[in-house]
């Protein structure tokens, strides 16, 4: 066994013992004395196998952080010490990993901590599932649910201050992966009659106090309610208030959990509504009215309250008036009214209250649903946690009570059934071997009340379907009929005679011996309760509401769906869902949380004894512990345990060939076993205790690890050799590039040294070649140098004597003439006058004259006038001269030049003469007539027929005649005309028909303007007051502008009675136009306008002539 000691923490540092199983000896005492310790060390829980105890701590203790949620996920169940998060954890991973539906099975007193227990399982699968946006929500969804129910479901009462007054199974509903889908929750019975009456020490619901308390000035108006709880009725006024609980701020948390539910606001407000109703339904009164058939007729006493309700529910006010008054009877397609008394009417109101309150319940329960409802048709794992009120006993039980613990009972048979019979008939089944236990079985008393035949909810229901007078003794009668005979059953009249004497059983009740206890019941109510009814003129009025919930919660008041039939009864309709749930329950795989409450104070650390007994016996706890020591703590079937643990053992691994039982009898002596742990049975293999099986989950974790290990082992290698070989790679690459760097480094660094090394050498070599070429330059030099030097002074010295030769010659040579001259002058002396000298120098000059004149006459230049060449001077002393005979040449060849002209041609002359006196520098147009001959008749009038009309009127010799342009006073254009002149006057005449279109004396003609620039025009000026005048100026053009007026000069100089024409010359000049004075002005044009001279009539007053630059 030393092989197999694992080490667990159940098992550390265990207060008593952690799992009952282990408690040696085992008896009532030691089991409670357990629990004891175990709580006054805050131990709350302890194991019964998988099962586990929760004891009640009434204080809050720091087991459920988020730091123990961790440690107790994916951890072995009895790996860590007892707590409820390690039963969560087993069935969700059971849930999720092996398919298994669970369901989550919570019993106990009222306030042991069902609710509180289910809480936490739930919080636990929500802090461990999945995660997500979706995910999330959905959880949200399905913790929110809870305030929600609580505040309409759960009061305060004696025992518990958040007692569940509905019994609640919720199936959490997971996709494969384990993440939460949705939900659906059940809720069965709630006691409603707390809606009108609550016992002494108790509260109404929670939300009527949280709306008075928690809701704004605003909503209680538009509900109009007073914050006030003394003004309504249904509030019992004793505890109103609790110790630790906010009914305001918990007001605010329902309305928040509503909204993430996902209620409407306008869904919100209708729930609120219905509330309101009930409250004020609750103050409506009614008073006697006595009628004339003697009975008493109820009317309403004050009508306000009414009002206001059927205000919130939108009920005409006489309707329920009158369904308070009256009720309708309908039998056999008859109807009968009958009034109601005051009592009635009361019976009515309370009636319609708590039914109007269940059903708002259940429609909220509906409305859950909607919500949380999972969104897939898919299949789902489901968990169902079950949270149904706890077996009650009090000093009055009454029909929920038995109800109530009916529910019990039936939960104990499906415990008993699951685990102590279901496993004992396995054993037998298996062929193991097997110590029957005793135990008892329940389903009698299961029996008792349930049986179709002879069951006491038959008999009820039996009671109230029965014609005539119907009571509760009545009931009571028959149920001493029928079930005196059963064990369980006790009644001081029932027909056995040994409770006759025994006065702890009043008359009016009976008793029934629970497998929790015996329970007296009082029948008052019983068939009342049972019958549940509404009368059908209060669900019909309530079906008129105009409310948007009222239709859906009083559906039976459409008269469209009169039903004569009965409505089930509610002991039935409970035994239905009940059979329902159990159905539900036995699909699953239970787990158990058996809630025990340590003392009736609502007290931490107090723990009393005899109450912890009652609930130990009443729960079966003994029993249970004890079926598990006698048992198997742990079976499987063959196949999957072999599945499951082969690589613990080398034959089994990886395949076992033979069958599985053998391959688990291999592997389990191959572990050493020891053979008392197991024992074999026919399809499953049983683990005596639950470390053994602890012990193979442990070995099988560890070889997981060491075959994860072995994987990753074997990944490990696979990964770093194609990595290795992946660098290995990418390392030769890298090596030959870098070599090929290298190389390529190492090779251009030789060149460039190379290049270096060879530089130096040719430049050595250059300077050694320069330094020779120099000194052989400078050799050379010097060598010249010096012979130059030499030759120079060779030279000079040859210069010197030469000079000095010359000198001497000269000198001898004037020595000589000199000497000779005077031997001449003394020989000739005697020959010679004194005035000789003088003779000598005239002759000597007149011999130069004459050779200068003959030379001259030699080289004579031409006779051309405009040959500018002359010999040069021959001496000095001629330049006067030589000057004076050029001019006069000059002179003399223009004579000659000019003696040649005819008249004719003179005449010419002197015209271009005159010409040039007037224009010359003046007008642009000149220089390009200079080369012209002024022809004068270019049209050679007289010789053309074409003009001999205009010849005729011609008398006088024609000076000029040509054509010219006459230009448009209006628009400037020109018009060609022959323009005569002769010695007296000018005529303009047609070109073509020769016809005289003027003629004007030039006396009449007073001035000639004409532009500085190279056009031809020409404006004639005329004389004002002449009769040529009336017409006006002439503005003409013509190229030979500067022949016209120099002719029309000239007549003027040549005839003596008149003054010569003036002739202006200006950019700008006033032409007479008729009567207006037009000035013409010349622009230069640009190099745009083309060549041509272009004239523009600008406006009335200027007529703008562009002439093209030069
Ligand atoms: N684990 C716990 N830790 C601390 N306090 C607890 C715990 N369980 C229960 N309680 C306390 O006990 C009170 C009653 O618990 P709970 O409402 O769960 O009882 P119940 O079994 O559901 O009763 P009923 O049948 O009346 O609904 C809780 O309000 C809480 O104060
Ligand atoms: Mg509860």
């Amino acid at each position: 066994m030393s092989k197999m000691e694992v080490k667990t923490s159940l098992l550390d540092n265990m207060i008593g013992v952690g799992d009952m199983v282990l408690l040696e000896p085992l008896s009532e005492e030691t089991f409670i004395g357990n629990l004891r310790k175990r709580f006054e060390h805050n131990e709350i829980y302890t194991y019964i196998g998988s099962v586990v105890i929760s004891m009640n701590p009434y204080k809050s203790l720091p087991i459920y952080t988020a730091d123990k949620v961790e440690e107790y996920r994916n951890r072995n169940f009895y790996e860590l010490s007892p707590h409820i998060y390690a039963l969560a954890d087993e069935a969700y991973r059971s849930l999720r990993d092996q398919d298994k539906d669970q369901c989550i099975l919570i019993t106990g007193e009222s306030g042991a901590g069902k609710t509180e227990a289910s809480k936490l399982v739930m919080s636990y699968v929500a802090a461990v599932c999945g995660k997500g946006q979706e995910v999330n929500k959905v959880k949200e969804q399905l913790l929110q649910s809870n305030p929600v129910l609580e505040a309409f479901g759960n009061a305060k009462t004696v025992r518990n201050d958040n007692s569940s007054r509905f019994g609640k199974y919720m199936d959490i509903e997971f996709d494969f992966k384990g993440d939460p889908l949705g939900g659906v929750i059940s809720n069965y019975l709630l006691e409603k009659s707390r809606v009108v009456k609550q016992p002494r020490g108790e509260r109404n619901f929670h939300i009527f106090y949280q709306l008075l308390s928690g809701a704004s000035e605003d909503t209680l108006k538009k509900l109009k309610l007073d914050r006030d709880f003394s003004k309504y009725n249904y509030l019992s006024l004793d505890s109103a208030t609790v110790n630790g609980l906010d009914d305001a701020a918990n007001f605010r948390t329902v309305r928040n959990a509503m909204q993430i539910v996902g209620f409407m606001e306008d869904e919100v407000q209708s729930v609120l509504e219905l509330v309101a109703a009930v409250l004020k339904l609750g103050n409506i009164e009614f008073k006697p009215e006595s009628r004339v058939n003697g009975f008493d007729e109820s009317r309403v006493k004050d009508k306000n309250d009414l009002k206001e309700m059927c205000e919130l529910l939108g009920i005409e006010q006489s309707v329920l008036e009158r369904a308070f008054s009256y009720r309708t009877v309908e039998a056999k397609m008859e109807k009968v009214s009958t009034t109601l008394n005051v009592a009635q009417a009361y019976y009515a109101r309370d009636a319609l209250a708590k039914n109007l309150y269940s059903r708002l319940f259940s429609w909220l329960v509906t409305r859950i649903n909607e919500s949380i409802k999972a969104q897939t048709k898919s299949r789902k794992k489901v968990m169902g946690v079950l949270d149904i009120y706890g077996f009650e006993i009090f000093e009055d039980n009454s029909f929920e009570q038995f109800i109530i613990n009916y529910c019990n009972e039936k939960l104990q048979q499906i415990f008993i059934e699951l685990t102590l019979r279901e496993e004992q008939e396995e054993y037998v089944r298996e062929g193991i071997e097997w110590t029957n236990i005793e135990y008892f079985n329940n389903a009698v008393i299961c029996d008792l009340i349930e049986n179709n035949q002879n069951g006491i909810l038959a008999m009820l229901d039996e009671e109230c379907l029965r014609p005539g007078t119907v009571t509760d003794d009545t009931f009571l009668d028959k149920l001493n009929t029928v079930c005196a005979e059963h064990q369980h059953f006790e009644s001081r009249l029932s027909k056995n005679s040994k409770f006759l004497t025994d006065h702890s059983l009043p008359h009016s009740c009976f008793r029934i011996q629970h497998y929790a206890g015996k329970v007296l019941y009082r029948v008052e109510g019983f068939v009342d309760k049972n019958n549940d009814l509404l009368y059908r003129d209060l669900s019909q009025a309530m079906y008129k509401a105009n409310h948007s919930l009222m239709k859906l919660l009083f559906p039976e008041g459409n008269p469209a769906k009169v039903n004569l039939k009965r409505p089930p009864t509610a002991g039935s309709q409970f035994r239905a869902s009940v059979g329902t749930l159990m159905k539900n329950l036995q699909t699953k795989n239970p787990n158990y949380i058996r809630c025990i409450k340590p003392n009736d104070k609502k007290a931490c650390q107090v723990f009393t004894d005899s109450l912890v007994c009652h609930q130990v016996r009443y729960l079966g706890l003994m029993e249970n512990v004890r079926v598990r020591r006698a048992g198997y703590a742990f079976r499987q079937a063959y196949e999957p345990c072999l599945e499951r643990y082969k690589m613990l053992c080398k034959q089994t691994w990886p395949h076992w060939k033979g069958p599985a039982r053998q391959g688990v009898e291999v592997l389990l002596k191959d572990l050493e076993v020891p053979e008392e742990e197991f024992a074999y049975g026919r399809s499953k293999i049983f683990i005596r205790n639950p470390r053994t099986l602890f012990f193979l989950e442990e070995r099988r974790r560890q070889c997981l690890e060491d075959l994860a290990t072995l994987i990753q082992k074997i990944y490990r290698g696979w990964k770093c050799r194609t990595h290795f070989l992946l660098l290995k790679k990418s390392q030769v690459v890298v090596a030959a590039w870098y070599r090929r760097y290298a190389q390529q480094q190492k090779y251009q660094k030789i060149k460039s040294s190379s290049i270096v090394v060879q530089s130096y050498i040719r430049g050595w070599k250059a300077r050694k070649i320069l330094r020779e070429l120099k000194y052989q330059k400078r050799c050379k030099e010097a060598v010249t140098t010096i012979a130059a030097y030499w030759h120079g002074t060779q030279a000079r010295r040859e210069l010197k004597r030469l000079k000095e030769e010359a000198r001497r010659k000269h000198a001898v040579a004037v020595i000589w003439a000199y000497w000779l001259g005077l031997k001449v002058r003394r020989e000739y002396r005697k020959f010679f006058r004194a005035n000789a000298g003088k003779k000598i120098y005239d002759f000597t000059i007149q011999k130069i004259m004459q050779k200068y004149f003959i030379g001259l006459k030699n080289t004579m230049p031409s006779m051309s006038p405009i040959d500018k060449t002359w010999p040069a001077r021959p001496y000095l002393f001629l330049d006067g001269t030589h000057q004076e005979l050029r001019r006069i040449f000059h002179l003399w060849r223009c004579k000659k030049y000019r003696s040649q002209f005819t008249e004719e041609k003179k005449a010419i002359y002197e015209e271009k003469l005159e010409a040039s006196e007037i224009f010359k520098d003046k007008k642009a147009l000149y220089p390009s007539s200079v080369g012209q001959p002024f022809k004068g008749d270019y049209l050679e009038i007289n010789k053309n027929p074409k003009y001999q009309k205009l010849n005729s009127v011609m008398d006088e010799k024609v000076l000029l005649a040509d054509v010219v342009n006459k230009i448009n006073r209006a628009n400037g254009k020109g018009a060609s005309r022959i323009f005569l002149l002769t010695k007296k006057n000018f005529v303009l005449a047609d070109q073509k028909t020769g016809q005289v279109k003027a003629s004007v004396p030039l006396p009449d003609l007073n001035s000639v303007s004409v532009s500085t620039q190279s056009d031809g025009f020409f404006a004639l000026k005329l004389k004002e007051g002449t009769p040529s005048a009336a017409k006006g100026d002439f503005l003409l053009s013509s190229d030979r502008l500067i022949e016209i007026i120099t002719k029309l000069h000239r007549t003027g100089e040549a005839s003596a009675d008149r003054d010569p024409i003036s002739v202006d010359i200006s950019d700008e000049f006033l032409v007479q136009f008729k009567q207006d004075k037009v000035c013409v002005k010349f622009i230069q044009a640009g190099p745009k306008n083309g060549n041509s001279v272009a004239c523009k009539r600008k406006n009335n007053r200027l007529l703008e002539v562009s002439v093209p630059s030069p």
